[in-house]
């Protein structure tokens, strides 16, 4: 497959009929977008003497890491916060611990049939969404699976697409929506050929890092062709890399590297309010209302890998999953 720029993927892309239209001419290169902001940055410095009042976001997996610092500082800034957790009582008491206004929502996302209802339940409330972060997510030590499906690929990128499926329309209808999905840089440690469509089972390819990094890139490509879905809008979408960062994400890992990462992170790790930065500054910062397509960390664009920037493996993901969930489709 042939890599491609983003931002000449996203130019050249169909226009869709829904919200307002920019044209492409309005978005800017990944390239030409820089900040001041950088590593040490956190989620309050990137927004601060933001007024986010009046606004609605959405932040998936809430409760812990770099979920609970976006909606932290997203809610102080004015924002009203729909925060999902898997259960009702993580994420009210995530929600009842921030300054501000936040409303918990359940999502479990290897149950399709709950993102489907969480979505049911944000449409209900009749605001649009300015900005909906797909933030969720895990690594597993061992190879399971959903209705034969590889676990990461199901939790960190099939839930997401559910969800962002059924809640397109909130997001077109707000006047400049965002949708920031959180990757990783271990998208690099995916399998050599990508996205394994042949076999996403994971039996002939399973090693943790590298399911993770599977799942990572699936999340950069499903961004990647939202945004080119999205072109001749107004709403955006665009994919982070947050840093190594000390949250509970070694949760599931095999307990001595649990506690290397742990001890590990308060030497050399960032901290969750650094960790959550990029995510803020990308979902807010009123500089890339014409941003679309990119790929950003430390609060600055980086060239992803060659398969990141693949549009047709963007492309055949987007339909694969389609396929995958179409009991679950918008
Ligand atoms: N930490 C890092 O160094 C790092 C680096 C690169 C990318 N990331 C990405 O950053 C994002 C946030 O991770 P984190 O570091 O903040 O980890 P974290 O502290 O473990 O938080 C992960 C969140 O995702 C939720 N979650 C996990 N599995 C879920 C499922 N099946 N359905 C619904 N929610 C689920 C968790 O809920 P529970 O608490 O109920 O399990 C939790 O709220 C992830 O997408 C991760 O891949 C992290």
């Amino acid at each position: 497959m042939t890599p491609i720029n983003r931002r000449h993927f996203v130019q050249a892309g169909m226009l869709t009929a829904a919200g307002s239209a920019l044209g492409p001419a309005s978005l800017l290169a990944c390239s030409d977008v820089s900040s001041d902001f950088g590593r040490r940055s956190t989620a309050e410095d990137v927004t601060e003497g933001l007024d986010l009042s009046g606004k609605t976001a959405l932040v998936t997996g809430c409760n812990s890491g770099i979920g609970y610092e976006t909606m932290r500082a997203l809610t102080l800034r004015g924002a009203h916060v729909l925060g999902t957790a898997r259960s009702l009582e993580k994420g009210q008491e995530a929600c009842d611990s921030v300054e501000g206004r936040a409303t918990p929502l359940v999502l479990e996302l290897t149950e399709f049939e709950t993102a489907v209802r969480c979505a049911e339940q944000v449409r209900a409330m009749g605001t649009p969404l300015d900005i909906l972060i797909c933030n969720a997510g895990a690594i597993f030590d061992e190879l399971w699976h959903v209705n034969g499906i590889e676990a990461h690929f199901v939790t960190n990128h099939l839930g997401h697409f559910v969800l962002v499926n059924h809640l397109l329309e909130r997001v077109l209808a707000a006047p400049q929506g965002r949708i920031v999905v959180v990757g990783s840089r271990a998208h690099e440690s995916a399998p050599d050929d990508g996205i394994q469509f042949d076999d996403l089972s994971g039996e002939s390819w399973f090693a943790t890092q590298r399911a993770y990094g599977h799942s990572k890139l699936a999340n950069g490509l499903h961004s990647l062709e939202l945004a080119r879905r999205l072109e001749g809008t107004s709403a955006t979408s665009n994919a982070i890399h947050p840093g190594v960062v000390r949250t509970n994400i070694a949760r599931n890992l095999p307990a001595w590297q649990e506690v290397a990462f742990r001890v590990g992170g308060y030497l050399f790790l960032k901290s969750s309010a650094q960790g959550a930065a990029t995510t803020c500054y990308v979902a807010t910062n009123p500089d890339l209302r014409h941003v679309s397509g990119c790929y950003f960390a430390d609060s600055n664009p980086e060239t992803p890998s060659a398969d990141m920037q693949d549009a047709a493996m963007a492309a055949r993901l987007w339909e694969i999953s389609e396929e995958l969930t179409r009991d679950f489709a918008a």
